[in-house]
């Protein structure tokens, strides 16, 4: 997706369709002189959020077709309404099929221009994208490729800047949702680092991939232990960009990358297992808001790391009962092989100390019991500290891509007790998520740290099964809000 702006009288835009208000037709009508005609073509139109109505305009127009835009109370759209207003638009281009258009977004409602087309661009994105790698189908149907998003000259600098951004941040939730759509026979660790490399053709970005031998050395025994099983070898893959001032502390982005996760010995029942292909969300989440920064040429210091790894039963797989040594000295007892995130992510977060880093953030489809907590709406947040987490909440809250905060209390530590090691890698039944999150917590004291558990958020189940590229969006505007 390609967007652009343009500007000058909206009667005067030369455009297969435009997308606008319901409320902007009269004036439109007015400059084009087909009020009447607009009059009674939308006369049934049901103007509530979420309704489109698409209608042809006299040929003498030089726009062609308007998408009409329900919007319901324009003054009093809530933030869902608007969400509901553009998921509709986009939905429309989609239908419409042209491979150009144009959306004027001037609404008369709480939200700024500049807000209203972030989220506008975030949407026709989200709506517009397919994964069309595997498959041979031949009728490959025209979709919207340019979007110019029309607006006033007062509001001009504003709608560039959120133009800047949005075309960042499709092409970061792209790769995001590329990755994690790929089949884990194609994307496996060594697949996730081949596509890190790519990174390095920028100047300010070095990359560096780990290998099992390089991993062992460093001493990273709990990651190790996941990738054990596998006859993929593990990957630690490293991005370093440099976008900020040499001195200044970076952000250290932190994925969980397995590519697939069959349980190990502990093996998931078969049902949706397929689905497991997701588990390298995070890995995908972050190489995508990393493409998004280096695309948007932002101007922070940014690491990235991504334990990459194939969680597999074999006769060299962990086993339950096995006591193994993290990176950070800290021993764990593997009570269950299919609890394997956290034991590739405490390694990478000791590894992230290094960077004496500003903040360190983990994001990970960690726990199925988060799915239960808090369903595909919001993202389950942990943090050790509460500016980061109100940012990463201020964040989430503006691009629609929330996150919600949970305890790490001391109080849920002493589930991870173990009688043979410094701690067990499973905290029992109760309160799955924040035991998972206090373990990776033990491993994240040197610095201020948040941890996102996207097991509801990163992809869709049943018939739009797929990746959502959540959370790049939220990731990428905590570190445009950083700059
Ligand atoms: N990758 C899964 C978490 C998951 C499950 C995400 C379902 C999305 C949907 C993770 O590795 C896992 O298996 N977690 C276990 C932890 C348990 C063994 C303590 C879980 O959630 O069941
Ligand atoms: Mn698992
Ligand atoms: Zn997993």
């Amino acid at each position: 997706m390609k967007y652009t702006t343009k500007t000058g009288p909206l009667a005067n835009i030369k455009t297969e369709c435009l997308a606008l208000p319901s409320s902007a037709l009269g004036s439109l009508g007015k400059q084009l002189k087909i009020n009447t005609y607009l009059g009674h073509v939308t006369r049934d139109f049901d103007n509530a959020p979420g309704r489109t109505l698409l209608i042809s305009l006299p040929s003498t127009c030089p726009i062609k077709r308007l998408l009409v835009l329900g919007v319901g109370k324009e003054s009093q759209l809530s933030d869902a309404q608007l969400q509901k207003v553009l998921n509709a638009m986009a939905a429309g281009f989609k239908k419409a099929g042209f491979t150009s258009a144009t959306a004027s977004l001037t609404l008369k409602c709480s939200k700024k221009t500049y807000a209203i087309t972030r989220l506008a661009l975030d949407a026709v994105s989200s709506t517009l994208y397919e994964f069309a790698a595997q498959k041979n189908s031949t009728s490959k149907s025209k979709s919207l490729s340019k979007l110019a998003i029309h607006t006033q000259a007062r509001d001009r600098s504003m709608v560039l800047k959120a133009v800047r951004e949005g075309n960042a941040l499709d092409i970061g939730a792209s790769l995001s949702r590329d990755l994690a759509n790929c089949p884990p026979n194609i994307c496996n660790p060594s697949y996730l680092a081949r596509s890190a490399r790519k990174f390095s053709t920028d100047k300010k970005t070095t990359v560096k991939i780990l290998d099992e031998r390089q991993i062992t050395k460093l001493g990273m025994g709990a990651f190790m232990s996941v990738s054990a099983g596998s006859d993929q070898p593990g990957k630690f893959i490293i991005i370093e960009y440099r976008g900020g001032k040499a001195k200044e502390a970076p952000i250290v982005l932190v994925g969980k990358g397995i590519t697939f996760d069959s349980g190990g010995i502990s093996l998931k029942p078969g049902a949706a297992m397929d689905e497991m292909k997701f588990d390298m969300g995070g890995a995908a989440a972050v190489l995508g808001t990393t493409s998004s920064v280096i695309a948007a040429k932002l101007p922070i210091n940014l690491v990235t790391l991504v334990a990459a790894a194939e969680n597999m039963p074999s006769g060299k797989a962990s086993r339950p009962g096995d006591v193994v040594k993290s990176l950070s000295g800290q021993t764990i007892e593997i009570l269950n092989t299919d609890a394997e995130g956290r034991l590739v992510l405490c390694d990478a977060l000791t590894y992230a100390e290094r960077y004496k880093p500003k903040a360190v953030i983990d994001v990970a489809t960690l726990t199925g019991a988060c799915v239960m907590a808090l369903g595909s709406h919001a993202t389950g947040m942990f943090a050790n500290h509460d500016q980061l987490a109100e940012q990463l909440d201020n964040a989430g809250n503006f691009i629609h891509d929330r996150v919600w905060r949970l305890p790490i209390w001391d109080d849920y530590q002493q589930q991870l007790n173990s009688n043979f090691a410094d701690m067990a890698n499973i905290g029992g039944r109760e309160a799955g998520s924040i035991t998972a999150a206090c373990f990776l917590s033990r491993y994240a004291k040197k610095y201020h740290w948040a941890h996102l558990d996207i097991a509801g958020t990163a992809w869709l189940s049943g018939a739009r099964k797929g990746s959502t590229g959540r959370p790049v969006p939220l990731l990428f505007q905590y570190l445009i809000d950083q700059c």
